[in-house]
């Protein structure tokens, strides 16, 4: 007889790897909980992780939101959009009392994501919005119509901690941290921590860091391995257990203006985005 040896996974700092189970389906949808991708740091993975993060709760049948909150417009090319011919966006939202959210969301190829688009315009906002009134909490009055359509609203940050960034984490009950695995990557996060908390004992009690994600990870390295253990080391189980490893299956999929999902998916890159999707699911951070 074969012996049954139980062979625990682990994840990439040596945790026993739990299974996450395949989310549930939903009878119903919404009301929404709000995650911000946020990362003063550009090119961690925040984009990435919007775009394919949500078009993997789509495929569990969640209904997603991306919300591009970057002026770069990074999340609305990678699904499809061209931002520089939209002449209406977030933008419009958050500066005319008037204007209708539900006009400016737009389907994606996927099913179930949504996306509501941003260009160079929102660059203006930044300074526009200092003179309003609980300047702070605008993008937060721009979702609440739509907030019992989703089951998940994801907001694209930009690579700042200026005052977009504040209202995509007054508006928000979550934030996910991606950190790229290289030697400074804990620089700054600091930073970014004061400035949650100083969101939460100011405008937004309710705000949690759901975790932070390891991307751009190279097992074969040594060092990618380290900055993991650094990073587990400095915040424990906020790090999650998935990682995101490096692949040019990424900004290949971006160029394609798709999600992984789709455009590669039996790849690992699309495996991992959906283990993370089932990871938030079982954590209670996502629905
Ligand atoms: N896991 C990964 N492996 C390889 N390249 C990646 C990975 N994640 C993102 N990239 C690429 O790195 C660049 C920056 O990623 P992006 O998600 O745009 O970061 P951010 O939004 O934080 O600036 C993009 O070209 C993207 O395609
Ligand atoms: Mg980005």
């Amino acid at each position: 007889m074969v012996s049954q040896v139980q062979t625990q996974d682990r994840d990439a700092v040596g945790r026993p790897l739990p299974v996450f189970p395949e989310p549930a389906p939903l009878a119903s949808h919404g009301p929404a909980r709000v995650i911000a991708m946020c990362n003063q740091k550009g090119g961690v993975g925040k984009t990435t992780t919007t775009i394919n993060l949500a078009a993997a709760l789509a495929e569990y049948g969640r209904r997603v939101l991306v919300v591009d909150f970057d002026p770069q417009g990074a999340a609305s090319v990678g699904l499809g959009v061209s931002p520089h011919e939209l002449d209406r966006t977030i933008y419009n939202l958050l500066m005319e009392r008037d204007a209708s959210i539900t006009e400016l969301i737009r389907e994606t190829a996927t099913p179930g994501l949504d996306l509501l688009p941003a260009n160079i315009d929102l660059s203006a906002a930044e300074v526009q919005l200092v003179g309003e009134v609980a300047r702070e909490s605008v993008l937060s009055r721009v979702l609440r119509p739509v907030l019992d359509d989703y089951d998940v609203i994801l907001v694209d940050c930009q690579p700042s901690l200026g005052l977009l960034t504040v209202n995509a984490l007054t508006a928000a009950h979550g934030v996910l941290i991606p950190l790229e695995c290289e030697f400074f990557a804990l620089r700054g996060v600091a930073l970014l921590v004061e400035t949650i908390e100083k969101v939460r004992d100011r405008l937004n009690p309710r705000l949690h860091v759901d975790g932070i994600l390891a991307t751009m990870y190279d097992s074969r390295t040594l060092h990618a391995r380290e900055v993991v253990a650094r990073v587990h080391e400095a915040f424990g189980d906020t790090l999650l257990h998935t990682v995101i490893g490096r692949t040019v299956k990424f900004p290949d999929a971006t160029v394609a203006a798709e999600p992984i999902t789709t455009y590669a998916p039996n790849h690992a890159g699309a495996a991992a985005y959906r283990q993370l999707a089932r990871e938030l699911v079982a954590r209670g951070d996502a629905a």
